[in-house]
């Protein structure tokens, strides 16, 4: 990102939330680094917008549903820096509402002016898909359809349509992805191989979007519970006693990974995982 009014650093981000013009709207240099994170309304999302936010980025939260959190989170963070934050809803289940995410991206007006400088894959569908079919449990075409398209079909399609915009700015990728798309989780077979795929994918896309655009991910362990099993005592205890360091993560730690990898200009391709060492 090499615009004139930019405040540089790497991925064109400022280098400390104390290099910015703090609330003086007309000291705000007009080209701040833009990163767009999906389903960014809430949970690890909003964490992550919040977390570069503060790293001086201006942040388009993708959301879905939750449109009342996700103008919350823009007004918290446009309290902090002048329109710094926007909204924009899709449905990203659909190749349409992907193509109407980028195109709105890539047509703001006003200070983020249809730029991008970072793409966070992170909104995700996570339910159990019972292999053997039963009566009432069968793994449904329609749920093999809205879970590949959202966790693996989504990342894609808003990469390709970001790439040339990427390339620009000598931007990054980063996919959020899971342990559980390296190694199973009983029930769930269908969400993991959507996480594989784009474990895979992110691999991929780092040879194919070379040497202007990186493409990283970031595996989580258990950070926060399902919110569909945010009462399960039981299946928590067992998760925990899986985890050498004996506890959950927090959304911080994803937020900080993504950072890292963002300022860390010689990555790409790599997958890290923060998980409390589930995986060793
Ligand atoms: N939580 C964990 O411990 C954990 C563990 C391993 C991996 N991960 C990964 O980390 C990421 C964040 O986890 P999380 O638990 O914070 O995620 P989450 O709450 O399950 O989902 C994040 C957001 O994804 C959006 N979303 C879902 N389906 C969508 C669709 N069809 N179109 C558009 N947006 C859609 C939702 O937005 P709306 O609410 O606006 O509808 C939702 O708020 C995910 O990729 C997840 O797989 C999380």
């Amino acid at each position: 990102m090499n615009d004139d009014n930019s405040i540089s650093g790497q991925n064109g981000a400022a280098t400390s939330a104390a290099d910015l013009p703090g609330e003086n709207p007309a000291a705000l240099p007009v080209a701040l680094p833009v990163a767009l994170i999906t389903g960014a309304a809430r949970r690890i999302g909003a964490e992550i917008a919040r977390l570069l936010h503060h790293n001086g980025y201006r942040i388009i939260i993708h959301c879905n549903n939750s449109i009342g959190e996700a103008q919350q989170l823009a007004d918290e963070l446009n309290a902090q820096r002048n329109n710094s934050a926007i909204v924009i809803a899709a449905e990203l289940a659909t190749e349409e509402g992907c193509e109407y995410l980028m195109s709105e991206v890539l047509s703001v007006d006003g200070p983020f002016e249809g730029r991008l400088n970072v793409l966070i894959n992170n909104a995700s569908v996570f339910y159990p898909t019972a292999f053997y079919p039963t009566t009432d449990e069968e793994a449904t075409d329609e749920q093999w359809q809205q879970l590949f398209a959202t966790n693996l079909r989504a990342p894609f399609l808003l990469a390709q349509k970001a790439a040339a915009t990427l390339k620009k700015s000598s931007g990054s990728i980063i996919n959020i992805t899971d342990i559980h798309g390296e190694r199973p989780l009983k029930g769930y077979s269908i969400y993991c191989m959507t996480k594989a795929g784009l474990i895979s994918m992110t691999r991929s896309l780092s040879e194919e979007l070379a040497p202007n655009v990186r493409v990283n991910g970031v595996s989580p362990g258990a950070i926060m519970w399902p919110e569909a099993e945010i009462d399960d005592q039981e299946k928590q205890k067992k998760v925990l006693a899986k985890i050498p360091l004996g506890r959950m993560g927090a959304p911080r730690n994803i937020a900080g990974t993504v950072l890292f990898l963002l300022e860390n200009t010689y990555i790409t391709g790599q997958i890290i995982k923060v998980d409390g060492g589930r995986s060793v």
